[in-house]
């Protein structure tokens, strides 16, 4: 997979995303998630959604994705890609705009339905760790 936009293998970190999917804990929503992303310096970082009994503490699959990245030795998130049990894309909820934001910035790309866009345009106004050192 290459770092340039215009080139980058989307279909390629889809199908990562598609196996993520897979290892999906959602008993309750029956809604399996998979997402996968690329870091600067050229890793692949995944997650699946993971469930809880009391509803309202489950993970979603981006939180899976960013501890994946803090765990395998941090960085800066380049590319984005989440889907669905049906391996359709899907949009990151709020919160996982929220966390996405943090790792990646304004200028990471996010692969939606209405095409790859920056998710300075799916956060609009973001609140960030720069707002908290001005
Ligand atoms: N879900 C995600 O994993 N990521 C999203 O961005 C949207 C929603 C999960 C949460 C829950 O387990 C299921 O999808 C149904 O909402």
């Amino acid at each position: 997979m290459t770092q340039r936009a215009a080139e980058f293998d989307w279909e390629a970190l889809r199908k990562v995303a598609r196996e993520a999917m897979s290892h999906a804990y959602a008993p309750y929503s029956g809604f399996p998630v998979g997402a996968a992303a690329q870091a600067d310096d050229g890793r692949t970082v995944t997650g699946c959604n993971v469930e809880n009994a009391s509803y309202g503490l489950g993970l979603c699959a981006e939180c899976g994705l960013v501890s994946d990245l803090q765990r395998t030795g941090g960085g800066h998130l380049t590319h984005f890609t989440c889907v669905d049990g049906k391996g359709a894309l899907l949009v990151p909820c709020g919160r996982c705009r929220q966390l996405l934001y943090e790792f990646g910035g304004p200028e990471l790309l996010v692969d939606t339905p209405k095409g790859v866009l920056p998710l300075s345009e799916m956060l609009p106004q973001a609140f960030g760790p720069d707002h908290l050192t001005q």
